[in-house]
């Protein structure tokens, strides 16, 4: 069996490391803070207990997997790696850093990967003697429970080491899509839409917070309505992501951040974890009630799935991945209800088209500017499926 290798002790590294460890690797955790080893490997421990004692797996099973995990602060311990897989602070600087070292103890064939959220694949590679080799592998959290996996080659990857992570991946039981090295990937860039057109609603008091979730939920499917998604992805991570995508779109009004959310974070009202976000999660609180207006939730469902939309055949268009991986990536990675190119179909591509043109005339904004795919297929009548 390979070993894999992980740098980062924190929440996506141990995720990371539990899932190869799962499948039968002897994996490397290497962090450079000893407090974050230990508390690595209590946490590890805590999660297998509760996974035997939910039946999931024997106390022999966790120990075993367990026994195949060893925690280092030497990154030379790195040398037998095949794969190692980067998941230390979202810091492009950092990161090439990090790389170089990888570099300087691996195989020259061993492959070097970044768990990054949003950060230039190919800026990462720039330093490396190899850079044919490195490549992102951008896991959800929590890793073990997620199964979407997107794989970003950089400008310099060789295919033959994508198809080998790929397959090693998938041995994983995950499901690996390939997205080009652009900001945000597939997920973290399609489902933006999913809270800035959210946010826009709730500011033009076209409706309050628990009205657009009971939309998005009760009607349109989505597991959970924007804000309720926002305070539990914690409001802070959110809009950094938000940001970050929108500086590198070179301020593209799309992906605009939100005044709203930014005076949360400010105030520390980052969601659940804090207490307090768009809701109120303190003890005694009590939940808002949406406004069960079927009229005014369709009208918010279509506004925002007309956007999501969108944005995924923008992501087409542009070659960002496959018509099958951006439904794939959107269904596994964040749970949507159907893939949206897909639901294009069957909403009907023609009836999308005049709803984004309805809303750019109205606001004259060019975040509503319809893409040109949607408008030549409406044009031509085609769908995206047959
Ligand atoms: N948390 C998420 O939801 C999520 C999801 C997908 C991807 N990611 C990405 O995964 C990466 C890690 O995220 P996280 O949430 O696990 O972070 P985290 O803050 O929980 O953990 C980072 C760990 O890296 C260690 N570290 C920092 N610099 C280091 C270095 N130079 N050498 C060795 N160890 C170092 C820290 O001590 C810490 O233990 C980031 O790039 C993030 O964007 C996060």
């Amino acid at each position: 069996m390979e070993i894999i290798g992980v740098l980062g002790a924190g929440a996506m590294g141990c995720g990371i490391a539990q899932v190869a460890a799962a499948h039968g690797h002897d994996v490397v955790i290497c962090d450079n803070l000893t407090p974050a080893l230990t508390k690595a490997s209590k946490q590890m421990q805590a999660t297998l207990k509760i996974l035997v004692e939910k039946g999931k797996m024997t106390d022999a099973e966790a120990y075993s997997l367990f026994s195949r995990i060893r925690l280092t602060d030497h990154m030379s311990d790195f040398s037998k790696c095949t794969l190692v897989i980067e998941a230390i602070v979202e810091d492009v600087e950092q990161k090439q850093i990090a790389f170089k070292s990888i570099e300087a103890t691996v195989d020259a064939k061993a492959i070097i990967a970044s768990n990054t959220s949003s950060l230039s694949i190919s800026a990462m590679g720039a330093q490396l003697k190899h850079p044919e080799r490195i490549m992102g592998v951008h896991f959800f959290n929590p890793a073990p429970l997620m199964r979407l996996v997107e794989i970003i080659p950089a400008l310099q990857t060789e295919a033959k080491f994508v198809d080998q992570a790929r397959k090693l991946i998938n041995s994983w039981g995950k499901t690996t899509v390939i997205a080009k090295d652009t900001p945000g990937f597939i997920v973290n860039r399609v489902a933006r839409p999913y809270y800035g057109e959210a946010l826009r609603i709730l500011e033009e008091g076209i409706a309050d917070a628990a009205t657009i979730d009971w939309a998005m939920r009760d009607l349109g499917g989505f597991r959970m309505g924007p804000f309720e998604l926002m305070d539990f992805i914690g409001n802070d991570i959110n809009y950094t992501v938000t940001e970050t995508v929108f500086k590198s779109f070179y301020f593209d009004p799309r992906y605009k951040p939100s005044f709203t959310q930014k005076r949360l974070v400010d105030a520390h009202y980052f969601g659940r974890k804090s207490g307090r976000g768009f809701y109120d999660y303190r003890d005694g609180a009590v939940l808002p009630e949406p406004t069960k207006d079927e009229m005014l939730g369709k009208q918010i469902l279509t506004r925002i799935l007309s956007m999501l939309i969108n944005e995924a055949a923008d992501a087409l268009y542009l070659n960002v991945a496959n018509r099958d991986d951006i439904d794939l990536a959107m269904t596994q990675g964040v749970n949507y209800p159907k893939g949206l190119l897909a639901w294009a179909d069957s909403l009907g591509v023609d009836n999308i088209v005049r709803q984004l043109d309805w809303l750019h005339a109205e606001y004259c904004d060019d975040r509503y500017r319809c893409c040109r795919l949607l408008r030549i297929m409406a044009r031509e009548k085609k769908t995206f499926y047959q």
